[in-house]
């Protein structure tokens, strides 16, 4: 079985969709082939569509932007839907990361990658709306199934058994294991930082553009 991971998150580099990713080949084991599709931009490669059609399964891993997928991910979803065969056997499968606490806000991009499967036909398999999703960088170096991601990896490792049997599931929803009023706390700090790093003052985290 040849299994596609797709990466799509613009961030080459730390993506908490990365490391979800990385989490979800653990439990796929050994005994599959896995091929790594890293989509960080707008255009997807001729290579990357014929290495994509070559294989069983796709897992999508992306974050919520706006509710809804990123735009250079859609944009590779419509020029991959000009190379789909129709009624293809092919299983998709998605996991959105999301920096709100609760997993469920990545429900209406899962519904459009599902929107998606049904326009090309294609089987969309189910997914897993996770919350928290900006923290996971931070935890990296965890081990899987420990810690404020054990529940992640739970809802990952169900995943991973349905990819290998080819079934469908529901979607879940699941949230990092730390406290809600933590994290927010968390998430303020780091924005706070990332502001003065970046030139800014704190003050202007709140300002309108007109
Ligand atoms: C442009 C933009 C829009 C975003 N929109 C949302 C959103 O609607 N809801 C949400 O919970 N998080 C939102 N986020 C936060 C990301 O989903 C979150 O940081 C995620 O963990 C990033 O994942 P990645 O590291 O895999 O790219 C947004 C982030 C950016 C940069």
């Amino acid at each position: 079985m040849r299994i596609a991971l797709i990466n799509g998150s613009p961030k080459v580099k730390n993506s908490s969709s990365s490391i979800l990713l990385e989490d979800l080949k653990g439990y796929l084991g050994k005994n599959v082939e896995i091929v790594n599709v890293e989509l960080h931009s707008p255009v997807i490669t001729k290579e990357d569509i014929e290495e994509l059609m070559k294989t069983d399964a796709w897992v999508f891993s992306c974050p919520l932007y706006v509710d809804g997928i990123p735009g250079h991910l859609l944009s590779c979803l419509i020029q991959l839907e000009e190379s789909c065969v129709k009624n293809s056997k092919k299983h998709i499968y998605g996991i959105v990361n999301c920096g709100f606490y609760e997993g469920i806000q990545a429900k209406i991009a899962l519904k459009i990658l599902q929107n998606w499967c049904l326009k090309t036909g294609y089987i969309w398999s189910g997914g897993i709306g996770v919350g928290g999703g900006g923290g996971l960088a931070m935890i990296s170096n965890m081990k899987p199934g420990q810690g404020p991601k054990a529940a992640i990896d739970r809802a990952i490792e169900k995943l991973a058994l349905s990819i290998l049997k080819n079934d469908i599931t529901e979607n879940q929803y699941v949230s990092i294991a730390f406290p809600r009023f933590l994290y927010k706390m968390a998430a303020q700090l780091g924005w706070r930082q990332m502001i003065k790093a970046n030139g800014g003052k704190a003050k202007d985290l709140g300002k309108k553009l007109d």
